[in-house]
């Protein structure tokens, strides 16, 4: 694509990623908060000092990006039901298509991903550059991919596979130095009685029941194990709630708080339920202009349109896109979780692994202005609400505009040059005084000239960039 065509694409998806800040099954729910803003049962973090809570979000907040896993029975789908291809996710095809509780859990017969290996992904994603991966540990259709004493509907105890991914994961990771996080579906469950389902509710008598039931006799216990058969691997680091509903009650919410209590540096996500506001926000798919100025926040976002494996999905979002948005994310100080969906052999799709592995060889030589980073100090914002342009609730959408970002750590300020501008480079004033100005990809760390007073500062850059997506500036002061 040329320099125009470009641009004209990310602006496009700017504006389409800004639509979907919220995804329509997820609108619907009224978070229930505790009646006097009080919790039933307080967060462990909200009892430390604020450098006990800063030590404890540290590696998190240093490691910018990780890797996210969709994978479970509805790989064995890929998409399809009966023949005809199911629109809407991968991994919610039991709810799209309404696919009676006996019948989805007769994919489990065979499902027998041979083809997995924990050392294999785990280097991928070592070499892709993330410092964390989480994984679907249970999602909405209520299969567990770890042995659970809890609930026979396992990858132990219900395919010929047998084998637990979670622990050999967990091993894989502590070996490669990758922090490693569960993915739980704590109030969706649509294989057991009393499980939420939204979207419409339940569609089959085997899924009635209580609520509570459900979650004392199986999303408790689970949570249970899965916070102690993984802990001589230092697993979990985080656990990644979902789609609370009105049914997680602040008292129900509390029983699990509990339970996380017992790990004081264990993270957790916004999604609990029960009015729970948990270590970090989650944005969905989409950038939020600002950033959550003040918070901790990550975005997750899919390469494709799914993040449980579709066999017909092939939307792949390029290298560049991906990259720009990584490099937008840490300019805000968020981290980007962005999504890979293996397929029923256990394989992760290669379209996935190449982009991936294309992020980690450009993070090889320009991390430094990524990880351990802050926001830049610039205030000037890389975008505008259109003028015309609006969401569905009638607010304007942010169209960003992809020139440069900035990074910063003491004494260093990255620019990361998204659209390279000739020789010379202009840049907004900045109150530190800047002592030298290098390309991060030079290896021998040549000064450019620059010019520095209060309306800005001027570089003189070399005639062609040295990264076609992205090359990064460094300010020293
Ligand atoms: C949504 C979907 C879910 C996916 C999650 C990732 O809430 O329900 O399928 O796991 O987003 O953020």
């Amino acid at each position: 694509m040329d320099r125009i065509d470009r641009r004209e694409f990310c602006l496009g998806l700017g504006a389409l990623s800004t639509v979907l800040i919220l995804p329509p099954h997820m609108q619907v729910q009224a978070a229930a908060t505790p009646e006097n803003g009080q919790y039933p049962v307080e967060p462990v973090k909200d009892t430390m000092t604020q450098a006990q809570r800063d030590a404890r979000m540290a590696w998190w907040n240093q490691a910018r990006f990780g890797m996210f896993i969709h994978w479970g029975l509805y790989a064995q789908a890929a998409g399809y039901w009966n023949g005809k291809p199911v629109p809407f996710l991968g991994e919610w095809i039991m709810n799209t298509a309404k696919i009676p509780v006996a019948d989805y859990q007769k994919l489990a017969a065979t499902f027998d991903p041979t083809k997995f290996n924990a050392d294999a992904w785990v280097s991928m994603a070592k070499a892709s550059g993330v410092k964390y991966m989480v994984i679907t540990s249970k999602h909405h259709d209520g299969f567990a991919m770890f042995k659970s004493d809890a609930n026979k509907f396992n990858i132990v105890d219900a395919t010929p596979f047998k084998r637990d991914p979670l622990k050999e994961l967990a091993i894989a990771c502590h070996k490669q130095g990758i922090k490693f996080g569960f993915y739980y579906s704590q109030d969706q469950d649509w294989t057991a009685p009393g499980g939420a389902a939204m979207r419409g509710g339940h569609w089959d008598k085997a899924q009635d029941g209580s609520f509570a039931e459900y979650l004392h006799a199986k999303a408790i216990p689970q949570l249970k194990e899965l916070l102690a058969n993984y802990q001589s691997e230092d697993a979990p680091a985080e656990i990644w709630f979902d789609t609370p509903t009105p049914d997680m009650t602040p008292e129900l919410a509390s029983e699990i708080v509990t339970l996380l209590n017992q790990h004081p540096n264990l993270l957790w996500n916004n999604r609990l339920g029960g009015g729970y506001s948990g270590d970090f926000e989650t944005p969905e798919q989409h950038i939020p202009p600002q950033g959550f100025p003040g918070k901790a926040w990550e975005t997750c976002m899919t390469i494709n349109d799914t993040w449980g494996f579709k066999k017909d999905d092939t939307n792949f979002k390029s290298t560049e896109t991906l990259l720009w948005n990584l490099i937008d994310i840490a300019s805000k100080g968020g981290n980007y979780l962005l999504n890979v969906g293996p397929d029923a052999t256990g394989v992760i799709p290669q379209p996935e692994q190449d982009r991936m592995l294309e992020i980690g060889k450009w993070l090889k030589v320009n991390g430094e202005a990524i990880y351990d980073t802050q926001a830049g100090p610039f205030s000037q914002e890389h975008g505008v609400y259109s003028p015309t342009e609006k969401d569905k609730k009638g607010n304007p959408i942010w169209v960003p505009v992809w020139d440069w970002r900035a990074t910063a750590k003491p004494g260093r300020v990255f620019i990361s040059i998204l659209q390279w501008p000739g020789t010379k480079c202009t840049l907004p004033p900045m109150d530190a005084r800047v002592t030298k100005a290098t390309m991060l990809a030079d290896r021998k760390h040549r000064a450019l000239k620059f010019s520095q007073n209060e309306k800005g500062i001027t570089i003189t850059l070399p005639e062609t960039a040295p990264d076609p997506i992205a090359s990064v500036l460094v300010l020293h002061s």
